[in-house]
């Protein structure tokens, strides 16, 4: 369908006065036309809107909510959010979207966006751009019976308005353990641990020393299923407080459902067979721009190492070429490097690694990789060691 590349559009942010037809093209895309899911006051982050126009107007979107995540223990890291990605049902096929995730992408690089990450409808179709598989979670569903009151239960209450910034400096430790984890804004805190229009939200913590150590926040659910929002902990000891909560409800929940990072211990604290835990996928992510994320990124201190290496990224000219990674002290540095690089890799594997998606080995050793320096692959590896990617928000 070439012809359709030399079809005349303008790719641009789209207007203010333009929304509510964005609106109303996700709206088809998203909600069988359900007018009420998408408005200005539905967004908790500030995002822009990136949009295809023809002929006859706006015909296609992609959307970037303007998210912080922790990186580690390093310094936050700016997260293009994709979302809201559609085109209007008649004009598909044309390579509208397709056009207008690259130049959202050129927009992220030059608002100094370092990572991307979304949700797919197809990983194949993200693929094509640059994005890649990012790590997996874990969901448990976990019949409240088999679960054991102990003696810290006690000290787990019922959370207050008063709670608030406590619960979200213990989210912020724990944050620090993994690679993606969002940094809310008020508004998107105030979603989670308000209540509802229709329902009460029920937050319990664990804090006998004064900080919380661990939460667990839910809202409606049934007897069959009830969904908790968070169930986060510090420590294994309010992990278990918390799970003999759950228990005192077992004549109001047959079972409570939660998603886990994937080296989550509840399997240490609870071992049973009627735990049921799936691995699903979650987002995929992106790397924007290769030098900058690299930089930002904190490796284990005792580490010096340094690997050239050779990045493809056709849609991303700007990371495509050779670069010379050093480490020392914890610190990365990034340049040009003109030598014969030791491995060359997509933009998708550098992106998995970065984000503790996967590691480098098991990328290798699932996808083949070029390496022409065994020394420079193992000194990538160490550089991009690190914890495990997690989120725990939807977008
Ligand atoms: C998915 C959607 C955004 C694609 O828009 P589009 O403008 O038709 O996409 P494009 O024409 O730019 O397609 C780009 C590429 O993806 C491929 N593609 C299109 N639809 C695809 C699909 N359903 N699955 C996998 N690949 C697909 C195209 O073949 C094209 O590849 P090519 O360049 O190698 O030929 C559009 O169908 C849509 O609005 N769907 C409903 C909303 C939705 O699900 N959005 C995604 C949310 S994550």
């Amino acid at each position: 369908m070439e012809h359709w590349h030399h079809h005349p559009i303008e790719l641009k942010v789209i207007a203010a006065e333009d929304m509510q037809r964005a609106w109303d093209i996700a709206a088809q895309a998203f909600s069988h036309g359900e007018r009420s899911e998408f408005n200005a006051d539905a967004f908790n982050t500030p995002f822009d809107a990136y949009g295809v126009y023809d002929e006859d107007g706006l015909q296609a979107q992609v959307g970037v909510n303007r998210y912080k995540v922790f990186m580690g223990s390093g310094p936050i890291m700016e997260m293009a959010g994709v979302g809201g990605v559609s085109c209007l049902p008649a004009k598909r096929g044309r390579g509208y979207v397709g056009r207008c995730l690259v130049y959202a992408l050129e927009q992220m690089q030059d608002s100094g966006q370092h990572i991307s990450m979304l949700f797919p409808f197809s990983q194949a179709f993200y693929r094509k751009y640059g994005w890649e598989a990012g790590g997996p979670r874990r969901r448990y569903e976990v019949p409240s019976r088999i679960l054991q009151v102990v003696k810290e239960t006690s000290d787990v209450r019922l959370a207050t308005d008063d709670d608030a910034l406590a619960i979200q400096q213990c989210y912020a430790r724990f944050a620090m353990k993994y690679r993606g984890m969002i940094e809310r804004t008020e508004r998107e805190w105030k979603s989670i641990l308000d209540h509802g229009k229709k329902h009460f939200t029920y937050t319990y913590v664990y804090a006998p020393n004064g900080p919380v150590e661990g939460y667990l926040t839910y809202r409606k659910g049934s007897w069959e299923s009830t969904h908790i929002r968070e169930f986060i902990s510090i420590n294994n000891t309010a992990q278990r407080a918390l799970l003999g909560l759950l228990h005192r409800l077992d004549m109001q929940v047959e079972k409570f459902a939660w998603h886990a990072p994937s080296d989550d211990a509840l399997w240490w604290n609870t071992g049973h067979n009627d735990i049921n835990t799936s691995i699903e996928p979650t987002c995929m992510v992106r790397v924007v721009d290769v030098p900058a994320a690299l930089q930002l990124w904190r490796t284990n201190p005792a580490i010096r190492a340094g690997a050239c290496i050779e990045v493809l990224d056709p849609h991303a000219p700007w990371n495509q070429g050779v670069w010379e990674v050093e480490c020392d002290s914890g610190q990365v540095s990034v340049k040009r490097g003109h030598e014969t690089p030791q491995l060359t890799l997509d933009i998708q594997a550098l992106s998995q690694a970065v984000c503790g998606a996967a590691s480098l080995t098991a990328i290798r050793s699932s996808r083949g990789m070029d390496v022409r320096d065994e020394a420079g692959f193992v000194a990538l590896e160490q550089i991009l060691t690190g914890p495990p990617m997690w989120m725990n928000d939807g977008f």
